[in-house]
């Protein structure tokens, strides 16, 4: 009987034990500031795009209470080399916004951990850690916004600026003639790029895609944007006929300018002009030529003809 009513009785105890062990302990380690009195962050992810990597959560709600976050990361040697140890981001140590962004701690393409917790001043919660690791390798790329500009003869192209990480790949070409595309690498974007000397009337298409060296990731392709060079060869036609300076032009002008443009057709702007683009910087405008050959290429294109060339040229023709 008595070992009954004792049994019982340890029995109700254990439960009264168990109940203030699972109800009131909590309480009683948080009001001193323990941890685990806090639901953990939870839904801790990546977002990452062109090289700008933010890690975000779910924000913890505690009624009439302020939410604060502090977020640390954890490389490939720190995992490793250093006992497993956790760095802070300062910038985001009791945060209120539950996004962090991570951008300058991710600096080698390794694989990194990141972990969160909430913290109202008086409590705290465990770490909630990101699931798997992150590796900026796995960034998405977007393909650049680009302006395609038509100056005179010159093709130029206007590249967003999107950091010092891109570089930027492009393509252009004639249109019609797309087996004959060109490609040029631009490893800065400082304004305006020059890409190419146009024929008049012609349609010429760019597209661009970014490349990220760090990685050796490259965006998808932008949409083709063409642009049509603009005529304006008569002028410099007349200029070049009245400094060759004989008689008979001015007898058969008609045919003579007609005659010359077929020569000139598939050639280029005067040579006039292409200093004076150069040296137009407007302030937003700067021209930059990539590399001496490309310039070369470019400076081949628009040579002139001496007028004595043209006027044999012409001769040969008529004859
Ligand atoms: C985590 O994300 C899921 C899906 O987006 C959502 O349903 C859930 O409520 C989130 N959890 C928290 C704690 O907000
Ligand atoms: C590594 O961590 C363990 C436990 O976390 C600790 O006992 C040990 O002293 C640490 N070693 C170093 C070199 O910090
Ligand atoms: C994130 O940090 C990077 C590097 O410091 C900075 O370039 C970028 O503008 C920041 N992004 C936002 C949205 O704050
Ligand atoms: C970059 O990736 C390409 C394949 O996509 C590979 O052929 C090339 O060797 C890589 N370059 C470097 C420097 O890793």
């Amino acid at each position: 009987m008595w070992e009954k009513v004792t049994s019982v009785s340890k029995m109700l105890l254990s439960l009264i034990c168990f109940f203030l062990c699972t109800l009131i302990a909590p309480n009683l380690t948080g009001n001193l500031g323990e941890d685990a009195s806090l639901p953990v962050p939870q839904n801790v992810s990546i977002l990452s795009t062109n090289m700008k990597h933010f890690l975000t959560w779910s924000p913890v709600i505690i009624q009439g209470e302020t939410v604060r976050y502090s977020v640390e990361f954890q490389g490939e040697y720190e995992r490793e080399y250093a006992n497993e140890s956790w760095i802070p981001i300062c910038e985001c140590s009791l945060i209120t916004a539950s996004v962090c962004n991570i951008t300058e701690d991710i600096s080698a393409t390794v694989a990194y951990n990141l972990r969160v917790r909430a913290d109202t001043g008086a409590r705290r919660s465990e770490w909630g850690t990101l699931k798997g690791f992150f590796n900026r390798i796995t960034t998405s790329l977007t393909p650049p916004l680009m302006k395609v500009i038509a100056d005179g003869c010159h093709l130029l192209v206007e590249l967003e600026d999107m950091g010092p990480a891109f570089q930027f790949c492009v393509l252009y070409w004639k249109k019609g003639q797309e087996i004959r595309m060109q490609q040029k690498v631009v490893k800065e974007v400082s304004s305006v790029v020059h890409l190419d000397t146009m024929e008049a009337g012609h349609d010429y298409c760019v597209k661009a895609q970014t490349y990220v060296e760090a990685i050796n990731r490259s965006s998808s392709f932008s949409q083709e944007q063409c642009v049509r060079a603009q005529g304006g060869t008569s002028k410099w036609l007349v200029a070049a006929l009245v400094s060759a300076g004989f008689a008979v032009a001015a007898v058969t002008l008609p045919l003579l300018t007609w005659k010359t443009s077929k020569i000139f057709q598939y050639s280029c702007c005067p040579v006039a002009v292409l200093p004076d683009t150069l040296k137009v910087s407007e302030p937003p405008m700067q021209l930059i030529l990539w590399d001496s050959e490309e310039t070369e290429q470019c400076d081949l294109m628009v040579h002139v003809m001496p007028s004595e060339e043209v006027l044999r040229l012409w001769i040969q023709e008529t004859l």
